[in-house]
């Protein structure tokens, strides 16, 4: 069978040039998965760490990792982030130039009823990682955060200096927790951190606990979907092609340093006195869900039965990133459209997920 086209590795992004050697964090992961295959595809060496937690199907994860050992300039160790002493000689005999730090619990609904694994992954398994990068003087920690962090701000669209105090979630609460705690390590230790804050991220080899994805599986086979806040809610969705493009061309860039010894761009969120920043990914649109929905009807050419339902606990009417700086830093900004953005992903659903 001929190769789909989101099976072949992708070509090198604009951004990569030295080689380096990245350890990233949750490569068994929908996004790692595909920032690993652009930063191999660029020449770079990438050692993934990933627990194949079992919150969502473990053999989905599996293929993805065996479609990145299949790559050369992958290996990878199956541990989990809390297992301080693997994740400290994995690191230390990679001795990577820069850590991509996306192994997380996600989920915003699934923290309602677990909380604790959100604590042990994202905030312990966090402080790890950071005890590593800090022991090993990385030049560069990244580390993905997440919209959710802006809470119900009512003021759009969200910018990397808005107040994030009032976290609806567990997810946004550890999020949030890892942000400040990494503020303290780029502080304490002169560590250079970039945080990432992604936005609704969908694409092939997506995950299976998102609307996106459950929607595509329940249209096809005829059954209702689950609308919340009765269709009333907004979402900014970024392909995951352009959330990597914008990683990419992060990295190759000078750390930051404090604000105070930076020429900064115009609405950095540069701390003051650390070498550290957070930057948006996302569209810099806001799609009603209901215009979703549409456009996956479209392209499955199949009608949804909708089941409108009250706005869940924990939930958000909407998001929507303010890029500038993303564009300001990179000269890239996400502007996939969602029909384009979501055919590779049908493509992907109708021949994979579906057996
Ligand atoms: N996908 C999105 O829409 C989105 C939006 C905002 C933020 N994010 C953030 O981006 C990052 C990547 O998300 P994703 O969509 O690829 O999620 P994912 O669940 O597909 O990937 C996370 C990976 O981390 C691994 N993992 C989880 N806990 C672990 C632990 N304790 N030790 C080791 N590995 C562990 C899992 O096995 C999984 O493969 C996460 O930090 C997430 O919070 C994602």
């Amino acid at each position: 069978m001929a190769a789909h086209p989101a099976d072949c590795p992708p070509q090198a992004g604009r951004g990569a040039r030295r080689v380096q050697k990245i350890l990233i964090t949750g490569t068994a992961g929908f996004i790692g998965f595909h920032l690993a295959r652009q930063l191999l595809a660029a020449g770079h060496r990438v050692h993934g760490y990933d627990g194949m937690t079992p919150y969502y199907d473990v053999r989905l994860k599996q293929q993805r990792h065996a479609m990145l050992l299949a790559l050369p300039g992958f290996t990878a160790t199956e541990a989990m982030l809390e297992d301080m002493a693997t994740l400290e000689t994995v690191a230390g005999d990679f001795a990577p130039d820069a850590i991509i730090h996306l192994a997380a619990q996600a989920g915003v609904r699934y923290s309602l009823t677990h909380p604790r694994s959100y604590v042990e992954t994202n905030f312990t398994g966090s402080f790890n990682v950071l005890e590593v990068a800090k022991a090993l003087k990385v030049r560069h920690l990244m580390i993905a955060s997440t919209s959710s962090v802006y809470g119900a701000n009512p003021e759009m669209p969200f910018h990397e200096t808005d107040r994030t105090d009032h976290p609806l979630t567990v997810y946004a609460a550890t999020k949030k927790a890892v942000e400040a705690l990494s503020h303290s390590y780029a502080h304490l230790w002169e560590l250079p951190i970039t945080l990432f804050r992604f936005f609704t991220v969908y694409g092939a080899w997506g995950r299976p606990d998102l609307a996106y994805f459950k929607f595509t599986e329940a249209i096809l086979r005829g059954q209702p979907i689950d609308v919340y806040n009765h269709g009333q809610l907004w979402r900014d969705f970024t392909a995951v092609e352009d959330l990597v493009e914008g990683v990419v061309r992060l990295l190759p860039l000078a750390p930051p340093v404090p604000a105070a010894r930076a020429t900064p761009v115009e609405g950095d969120s540069l701390s003051p006195i650390a070498p550290w920043r957070i930057v948006n990914i996302g569209n810099s649109d806001k799609v009603h869900l209901m215009d979703f929905i549409g456009t996956l009807e479209t392209l499955l050419d199949r009608k949804a039965i909708c089941n409108f339902l009250p706005m869940q606990p924990g939930d958000v009417p909407a998001t929507w990133a303010d890029c500038t700086l993303l564009q300001r830093l990179t000269g890239f900004r996400p502007a996939t459209g969602l029909a384009a953005g979501l055919k590779p992903f049908v493509d992907w659903y109708q021949e994979h997920a579906r057996r």
